[in-house]
């Protein structure tokens, strides 16, 4: 392993050196540097992208080995109406990913704020609440069962401070209704790691501490979970206290949990001084976020909300930047920043 470590860096080496195009200087890739290393590198994918841009499709089987649809297995987007599935656009992604060797995160079964409109302001008696969510959940998963490697089981249930959120589920069924899906998620697909979503947790304590209560009481009822997913949003203006990140990372590690970064991006838009400060800024960012993972055990995967500045949620509001490839799929800063943490080169 050393070795290939050694040879990359050798390449990259020759390869900025030779002032090669941003193709070649892209080698060597994530998707290898991360399998290297022990770690799934993973994106955020639209169903419309990967069927309309082949450039983009290009970047992502070059360099990542996981994907996440952002929207398609959402329940706002499954569910047309009461008892009503729309596999239609999961199927072709799922089957996409298996053409192109990549394995798929299912994101997210339960989310209170993806919602359908037939299920929107409606109060719902605990057993109805309940005969939804089961059926939706068992349903969803017992179709991709096998073919959807780590499922974002519940999204963001606890609250910036710290305590479990009042949502629709919460209020019509209770705080249980966070181990009846995992249960139910388990028994349609056992072998699918179950992973507990949410944001924040890097700089809100409040919300770290009631991540770990919840996930403490999970497991000790012997609730099927495997891992806790860090989304990490972040922004360049934001302090980011990097031994806090590790410490609580290690300390879900020791709870024989897997950590896994799903949806990190870097928001520049209110960076004071220079874009090209500001990409600097994004860039040590990755870089720090990177190194943290590789150094905890428990950390393994490592996925972008995207990965083109072209498609990301958060360029729709405002001019954010914050992946690693910009507008026209050129590598930026951060990508290098990736790269060569993946290599161990400071
Ligand atoms: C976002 C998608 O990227 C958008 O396209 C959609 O309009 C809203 O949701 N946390 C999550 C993701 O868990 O599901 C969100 O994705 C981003 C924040």
């Amino acid at each position: 392993m050393q070795k290939h470590i050694w040879l990359s860096s050798l390449i990259l080496f020759f390869a900025l050196g030779m002032g090669w195009s941003s193709q070649a200087q892209v080698e060597p890739t994530l998707r290898e540097l991360g399998q290297e290393r022990g770690l799934r590198m993973g994106a955020g994918v639209s169903h419309f992208r990967l069927f309309n841009t082949p450039a983009y499709v290009d970047l992502l089987t070059t360099h990542y080995d996981i994907m996440t649809p952002t929207t398609e297995l959402k329940m706002q987007a499954l569910r047309p109406s009461p008892g009503v599935f729309d596999f239609s656009r999961s199927d072709e992604m799922i089957a996409f990913a298996q053409e192109n060797d990549l394995d798929v995160v299912g994101h997210t079964l339960v989310w209170y704020l993806s919602m359908p409109d037939w299920l929107e302001n409606r109060v719902l008696s605990r057993e109805e609440a309940i005969a939804i969510l089961e059926e939706h959940i068992t349903t969803t998963v017992s179709r991709y069962r096998g073919e959807i490697y780590a499922w974002d089981v519940v999204n963001e249930a606890v609250s910036p401070d710290g305590t479990l959120s009042q949502n629709i589920w919460y209020e019509s069924i209770g705080p249980e209704y966070i181990a009846m899906a995992f249960e139910w998620a388990h028994a349609a697909d056992p072998d699918a790691l179950l992973i507990y979503n949410d944001y924040d947790m890097e700089i809100n304590p409040d919300k770290a501490q009631g991540v770990l209560a919840l996930l403490r009481s999970m497991l000790a009822a012997d609730v099927p979970i495997d891992g806790v997913g860090f989304q990490m949003h972040l922004t360049t203006w934001e302090e980011l206290d990097l031994e806090a990140l590790q410490a609580l990372m290690e300390e879900i590690g020791d709870m024989g949990l897997q950590v896994k970064i799903t949806e990190m991006d870097v928001r520049i838009g209110e960076h004071e001084g220079t874009r090209e400060e500001a990409l600097e800024v994004q860039a040590q960012l990755y870089r720090d976020v990177m190194t943290i993972c590789l150094a905890v055990e428990a950390c393994t995967s490592f996925t972008t909300w995207g990965f083109s500045d072209a498609h990301s949620w958060l360029n729709e509001s405002g001019l954010e930047d914050p992946l690693p490839f910009d507008e026209n799929y050129n590598p930026k800063p951060a990508f290098f920043a990736l790269q060569s943490a993946l290599m161990g080169v400071e």
